[in-house]
């Protein structure tokens, strides 16, 4: 079977009151649109047809994956003129399935026997029973049970809209009869549109069987048509994730407050607390520890890590055995070698650090590369910005960085160097000597403190 899949994405999405097409807005870290192309491209579909309209140009640049074939849908004239949009393109022979861009959680597994029944030349149509229907078109039976059509709500009549069963909108059928259905639409109804869904009566009138699959999987047909049901169904993708990772082996102290945008790899015994946030792809080894609001961006940790609480890294590879934060920041081009401690109120950016080296408390580092063995006082400061240029600073191994110095770049502390606390460091250390710039300490023997003056 030749599978062809249309996927609807012309509407406005008016109820999310936003300047953003529907399908741009993101769930997990990604377009809508993106997961519903993920589903149909693991249904191995000869060819995808996306059919656009509202915000198109933006559509396009967000997804400029080469395998989608865009037609545009100039005017919005109901989901059936849409799919019309799209047919010229589908060969007779074909298999078309109906997907919709803002149905996002739809899988593989529920739309394969759609394709099938159409594969044997079917009509069929994914439903679902749902406690309150409203809204949807509803799935009308003829008293044998079998499919008759379906009618829109703003169609129905009282005794319609008390159906339960209603029309997902996924739908699969054979290309030459579905042509031959879509061009008899017509547009006599509640919206004025050419409606998809009448071709189904049109096809037990002309004698296609017609199938209906009905589906437990709720979550997996909602659609999204404002920011409540963006915001609950994020919560359902994370919730499959967050099992998912529980399956794996990952620890996670509460599912539900994690959030993956992004792809997680995680070894073995890895524990999250609550409130992690990881985007991108994020790589953790074995038995890594992530603390409380942690938020890891494209990031690699080694071997037992441990990230303390309130964390921020992103872009960064760290080394085995490494301990950072609590309130760390690494910015992005940060490589920490194994054993590293990174503690409080330390940021880094552009900078290695070597095996065993620790800044363990309210340091800036950046454009900096520091060799092993080495320990950063406390508040130093790479000193890498002239206001027009950066520049490097260059630590050995073995150096000691006395408290509250600062290392004006371009400048290279040599192996084994000490720098005296409170220094301004402007040219060369030498290796294995004492450096520093400090005023002499003097002391006013017989000083006194001002008192106050008596009021009055
Ligand atoms: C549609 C179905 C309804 C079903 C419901 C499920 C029709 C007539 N009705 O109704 O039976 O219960 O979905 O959610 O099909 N679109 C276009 N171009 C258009 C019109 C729509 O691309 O001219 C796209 C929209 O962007 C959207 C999808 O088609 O992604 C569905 O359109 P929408 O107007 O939301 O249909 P519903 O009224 O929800
Ligand atoms: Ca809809």
């Amino acid at each position: 079977m030749k599978l062809s899949i249309i996927i609807l994405a012309a509407g406005q999405g008016t109820r999310m009151n936003s300047a953003r097409p529907k399908v741009l807005h993101p769930l997990g870290g990604r377009p809508l649109l993106a997961h519903v192309l993920d589903t149909a491209r693991a249904l191995h579909a000869m060819d995808i047809h996306v059919v656009i309209g509202h915000g198109a140009g933006q559509v396009r640049d967000v997804l400029p994956d080469t395998d989608i074939h865009w037609v545009l849908q100039e005017q919005q004239l109901g989901t059936g003129h849409a799919v019309a949009q799209a047919m010229p393109a589908v060969p007779d022979e074909n298999t078309v399935l109906v997907m919709y861009g803002d149905v996002p959680l739809i899988s593989k597994q529920t739309l394969e026997p759609l394709c099938q029944m159409a594969g044997q030349g079917m009509a069929a149509l994914l439903s679902a029973v749902l406690d309150d229907p409203a809204g949807y078109g509803r799935i009308l039976h003829h008293a044998d049970g079998s499919i008759c059509g379906i009618v829109e709500e703003k169609d129905a009549t009282r005794k319609q809209r008390a159906i339960q069963e209603i029309n997902t909108g996924f739908l699969a059928a054979p290309a030459a009869r579905l042509r031959g259905w879509l061009s008899a639409l017509n547009n006599n109804n509640a919206q004025g549109e050419y409606y998809l869904t009448d071709t189904i009566a049109r096809a037990v009138t002309e004698g296609t069987s017609v199938r209906g699959l009905t589906t437990d999987a709720i979550d997996e047909v909602m659609g999204i048509n404002d920011r409540k049901q963006l915001a609950a169904q994020e919560r359902c993708f994370q919730m499959r994730q967050a099992d998912a990772c529980l399956q794996a082996g990952v620890t996670l102290i509460d599912p539900a407050r994690f959030d993956l945008r992004g792809r997680l790899d995680a070894g073995q015994d890895v524990v999250i607390d609550i409130n992690a946030i990881l985007e991108g792809q994020v790589t953790l080894g074995d038995r890594v520890s992530i603390g409380p609001n942690v938020t890891l961006r494209n990031a690699t940790l080694g071997d037992d890590v441990t990230i303390l609480a309130n964390c921020v890294i992103e872009a960064a590879v760290i080394g085995a055995g490494s301990r950072i934060g609590p309130f760390a920041r690494l910015r992005p081009d940060t490589t920490l070698a194994a054993a590293t401690h990174i503690g409080n109120f330390v940021e880094i950016k552009k900078s290695e650090v070597g095996e065993g080296s620790k800044i363990n408390h309210l340091s800036y580092v950046g454009d900096t590369t520091i060799g092993r063995g080495v320990n950063i006082g406390a508040g130093t400061i790479t000193c890498n910005y002239d206001g027009a240029n950066k520049h490097r600073t260059l630590i050995g191994d073995d150096v000691f960085i006395g408290s509250d110095t600062q290392l004006v770049a371009p400048v290279e502390i040599q192996d084994g160097a000490t720098i005296g606390a409170g220094s301004t460091i402007t040219r060369d250390a030498p290796a294995h000597e004492l450096t520093l710039s400090r005023a002499p300490q003097k002391t006013r023997s017989g000083w006194k403190r001002p008192v106050k003056e008596p009021k009055g």
